[in-house]
């Protein structure tokens, strides 16, 4: 699909000062909390230290978000870019950092042959990764006490491509009656079985104990995304004890974090979560997005309504409440999937090459997560969460993350694209430096773009050293197909 039909909403670079943002949200009909002026940087929420209940603390309210390169090597060790994606994030500003990206615990769990992959034989390597970060970090801030970083643990499910760059090698829970047809497979596509979720638990907590020992503070059991640990989430028909009842669908987590707690004490433990789904789009005539169609009531989308549109948050509360009794502290928020609905995941204006254009104004969808992220923090006080989605704010994005913070809506803002495109955005803010406008994430999309065409990620439009490798001009060429 061509990405270069106009976009109908206005570009965020267009409205110039407050006023203008603001009555562009009310003509819209979108609301967002928003400050109109920033306090200082003494002043700044953002600078404000968080205390775990273990008594650690994180030095700031910024956490960088996971983010691959689909740029390892093929038996998943960081390549240069890798290395050099990880010291941006180290040196963000930051002081959490989530992920720092999808780190796949098996190989036939791996979402392309190019992501990370952490197992005896690339141990080492996760290692020499950590320290770089401390390294750096502490190079251009000095103090690393108040550093946190995770490591995010995956394996892709649904969409495992761990062999060749053009071949899907779905491994799937239970038959979806969109997603099944969607990606080209038969409904009676076999499933993952019990013995294989077994076997698959212990690597997430073999992977766990690697990560403890390579010297990361927690590791991350994703559950976001359309990935297998979400699909378990919405694996009702699944019959087994790895589906149907709640107790059932919520066994991988459980089973991977006690295994965590006697294995590896002392590690902590965070979740990444897709706290709502709604139905798969695709383009419609206009290539704008529309709901792929379903009959009567839409029942597979974990924290989504019946309608297919629209979230419903009872079930996920009901993991949180789990994820309490568990003794995790760490909650990022997310929701939907890049690979089904990505207008409500990565709000952009220009979709990616499988995208659509955008139903709504992305402004709609970063509200939309703000106001989950919110309702979450309000129901549990006691969990320390992340909020997603922030970049499409782009200029307001330290209007709004202020108002989040001084409200209480979230207890740390999350940066995702656009620290690829201005990695120092954290750090200007905190220290109320003016921002560099040239470095802004437009929501290009082609971060996606070019993965999705067998290319590594990265900046293209806006980063000079992406701007300058031959994957650019290839991409360029792809999009004006
Ligand atoms: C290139 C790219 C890679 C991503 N990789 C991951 C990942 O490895 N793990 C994950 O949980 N989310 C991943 N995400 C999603 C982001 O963490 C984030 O949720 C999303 O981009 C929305 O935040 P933003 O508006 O700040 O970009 C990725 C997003 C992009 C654009
Ligand atoms: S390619 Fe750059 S500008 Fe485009 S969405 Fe990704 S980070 Fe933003």
């Amino acid at each position: 699909m061509s990405t270069k039909t106009k976009p109908k909403y206005k570009r965020v670079a267009q409205l110039k000062t407050a006023n203008d943002f603001r009555e562009y949200l009310k003509t819209i009909g979108v609301e967002l909390p928003f400050d109109d002026t920033l306090a200082s940087p003494e002043q700044s929420p953002a600078r404000k230290n968080f205390v775990l209940k273990s008594g650690q603390t994180i030095g700031n309210r910024f956490c960088i978000l996971p983010m691959e390169g689909w740029d390892g090597t093929p038996d998943g060790r960081p390549s240069e870019y890798t290395k050099r994606r990880w010291k941006n994030f180290a040196i963000s500003g930051a002081k959490l950092l989530w992920g720092c990206e999808a780190v796949a615990v098996r190989h036939d769990g791996r979402a392309n042959p190019n992501q990370l992959l952490l197992t005896t034989a690339t141990h080492d390597e996760y290692k020499r990764l950590y320290d770089s970060l401390i390294k750096d970090h502490r190079e251009k801030f000095q103090n690393t006490d108040d550093l946190l970083v995770g490591l995010q643990l995956t394996h892709s499910g649904r969409f495992c491509k761990p062999n060749h760059q053009k071949k899907m090698e779905p491994q799937i829970l239970y038959a979806h009656p969109i997603l099944n047809r969607k990606f080209g497979l038969s409904e009676d596509y076999p499933l993952m079985t019990d013995e294989y979720i077994d076997g698959l638990i212990d690597d997430f907590i073999h992977a766990s104990v690697m990560a403890q020992e390579a010297g990361y503070h927690f590791v991350d059991i994703k559950h976001c995304h359309g990935y297998l640990g979400h699909e378990f989430l919405s694996a009702h028909t699944r019959k087994g004890k790895y589906g149907g009842s709640f107790e059932n669908r919520t066994r991988f987590l459980t089973s991977i974090v006690n295994g965590i707690k006697s294995a590896a004490p002392g590690l902590g433990v965070g979740v990444r979560l897709s706290a709502f789904d709604w139905v798969p789009f695709k383009p419609g005539a206009d290539q704008v997005g529309i709901p792929e169609s379903f009959e009567d009531k839409y029942s597979f989308a974990f924290g989504g309504a019946l309608t297919g549109l629209g979230h419903d948050l009872t079930e996920t509360f009901r993991f949180l409440k789990l994820i309490e009794s568990l003794d995790i502290e760490l909650v990022c928020i997310t929701g939907g999937s890049p690979y089904y609905n990505p207008h409500i995941q990565r709000p952009a204006l220009f979709p990616p090459s499988d995208g659509y254009q955008p139903p709504e104004d992305p402004l709609a969808g970063v509200a939309r997560q703000l106001q989950v992220t919110a309702d979450i923090k309000k129901a549990f006080p006691g969990l320390v969460i992340v909020g997603s989605a922030y970049s499409y704010l782009q200029e307001w994005l330290p209007n709004v993350g202020q108002s989040v913070l001084n409200n209480g809506l979230a207890d740390f803002v999350g940066f995702g694209r656009m620290v690829l495109s201005y990695p120092e955005m954290p750090d200007d803010i905190l220290k109320g430096n003016s921002l560099k406008r040239d470095r802004i994430c437009r929501t290009f999309s082609d971060c996606t773009t070019a993965p999705r065409n067998g290319m590594i990620s990265g900046c293209f439009p806006l980063d000079p050293y992406y701007k300058g490798l031959p994957e650019a001009a290839t991409l360029k060429e792809i999009k004006a197909e």
